[in-house]
């Protein structure tokens, strides 16, 4: 981008300097003609025998001379000036370009998304459920469940584009997500996947709706809590302040109810679990196992789980597509150190806590930056919402830390 701008001012600078030539050209021709023609009034030509009679002078070297010598300036003038500002609008026309390509692929991506994508993630990427055969290590049959596909309207704030291209090529093994890129074996295109994470990037929340979208299912968690809690049914209004008061007082770590309030935040069901943890952190969460009764049920239902290992019971925080954080304290010493951990999230090949490597899979809670893209209004690297505030990260890491 800085050379396109550079580019674009170097393109600028030349239209300028044409420009200035042109027209200080144009004035010392003007002030020269009108002297040198002033200089030559009076003096007289013969008329060459092998000439015909012509013009008399006072009609050739007045009005006629003068309207093909101004017709030929207005030309000329014209024509030099074509120059210049051919220069002087190329950098308008090649941004014109860049955003009817990047508009191009938006609508292509659009249309791509709606024909694979949809279907599981929902129309616009609002999330959506696939259904799933489950099978065991020797491909025999388990289950059939419903696997939640998370929005994906937050997903560039928790994976950068290289990471999101990668789990478009090479889907998430053992999930109902498919690989689609020609590398991993899928009928998608290297453009077309770009074209589907520039789509993606259009459909982006901002902050505000990113906030309402982590708070809505951490009200609804808390809405459960206090309705199990309360000795009789409630009133609507008398619920609604009773699940404020309690979610105000549970953020403050010295609440009883801190560890529960993080255990919110990780088992967020909001957007299909977009912005939970459990989802790739606690085994069969994104197919139903989601307290202890539904794994119950989910185990009675289907026996071939346990039989098979996949799913023995409730256990959150156990591993998934992440791994188990049963004794995450030995990886990182401090939870200030694990804070900073979930809000970034991993790179692929770059160590994390006790110099464990990253995959880029585990996403980052806190925003991003992304520096290879310009905002148009600002000028300035486009920002992608932050999920979770350090508080909350904080609340979930004391919940992940206290998990057995
Ligand atoms: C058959 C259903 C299905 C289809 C079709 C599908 N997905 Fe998915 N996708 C899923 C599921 C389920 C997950 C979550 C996997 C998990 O639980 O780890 C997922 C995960 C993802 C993720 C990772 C999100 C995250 O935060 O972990 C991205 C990105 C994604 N899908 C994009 C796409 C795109 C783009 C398409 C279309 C080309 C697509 N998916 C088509 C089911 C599907
Ligand atoms: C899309 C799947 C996914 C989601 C969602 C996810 N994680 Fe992870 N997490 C991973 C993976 C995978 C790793 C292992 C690191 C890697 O491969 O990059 C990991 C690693 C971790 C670790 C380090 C564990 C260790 O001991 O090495 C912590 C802590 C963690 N995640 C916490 C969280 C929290 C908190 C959330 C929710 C705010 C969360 N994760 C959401 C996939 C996920």
């Amino acid at each position: 981008m800085t050379s396109l701008i550079l580019a674009a001012s170097t393109q600028r600078s030349i239209g300028w300097a044409l420009a200035t030539i042109v027209v200080v050209g144009f004035s010392v021709y003007l002030l020269f003609s009108f002297r040198i023609g002033k200089q030559e009034l009076g003096s007289e030509i013969d008329t060459a025998s092998n000439r015909k009679k012509h013009y008399e002078d006072d009609e050739l070297e007045t009005r006629r001379l003068d309207s093909h010598l101004g017709w030929s300036l207005v030309t000329l003038a014209a024509v030099s000036m074509i120059l210049p500002l051919y220069w002087l609008m190329e950098p308008a026309r090649q941004e014109n370009a860049a955003e009817t390509w990047v508009r191009r692929f938006e609508s292509r991506g659009g249309q791509e998304f709606e024909g694979a994508c949809s279907s599981c993630h929902g129309p616009g990427g609002v999330g959506g459920v696939a259904a799933f055969t489950l099978v065991d290590s020797d491909g025999g049959f388990v289950a059939q469940v419903d696997w939640k596909a998370p929005a994906l309207t937050t997903v560039l704030s928790r994976y950068d584009e290289s990471e999101v291209e990668f789990i478009l090529n090479y889907g998430r093994p053992g999930s109902p997500m498919p690989a689609w890129g020609l590398p991993g074996g899928g009928p998608l295109t290297e453009q077309q996947i770009h074209q589907l994470v520039v789509y993606l990037r259009s459909i982006q929340l901002d902050q505000d709706e990113a906030i309402a979208e982590v708070a809505s299912g951490v009200e609804t968690g808390a809405r459960n809590i206090v309705m199990m809690d309360a000795a009789a049914a409630i009133d609507a209004d008398d619920l609604d302040a009773a699940v404020a008061a309690w979610l105000e007082d549970a953020v403050d770590p010295s609440s009883d109810n801190y560890l529960a309030y993080g255990e919110l935040l990780f088992n967020n069901p909001a957007a299909q679990g977009a912005n939970s943890c459990a989802r790739c952190h606690t085994p069969g969460f994104s197919y139903g196992a989601t307290d202890a009764d539904s794994t119950d049920a989910l185990l009675a239902e289907w026996p071939g789980l346990s039989e098979s290992g996949l799913l023995t019971g409730w256990q959150p925080g156990a591993g998934h597509v992440g791994p188990s954080l049963y004794g995450v304290e030995a990886h990182f010493p401090t939870a200030d150190g694990q804070t900073d951990f979930v809000l970034s999230g991993s790179e692929v090949g770059v160590g994390y806590g006790n110099a464990r490597s990253g995959t880029g899979v585990m996403p980052g809670f806190g925003g991003r930056v992304d520096d290879d893209l310009i905002d148009k209004e600002t000028g300035a690297s486009v920002n992608y919402s932050q999920l979770l505030t350090r508080e909350q990260v904080a609340a979930i890491v004391a919940y992940e830390r206290s998990l057995r």
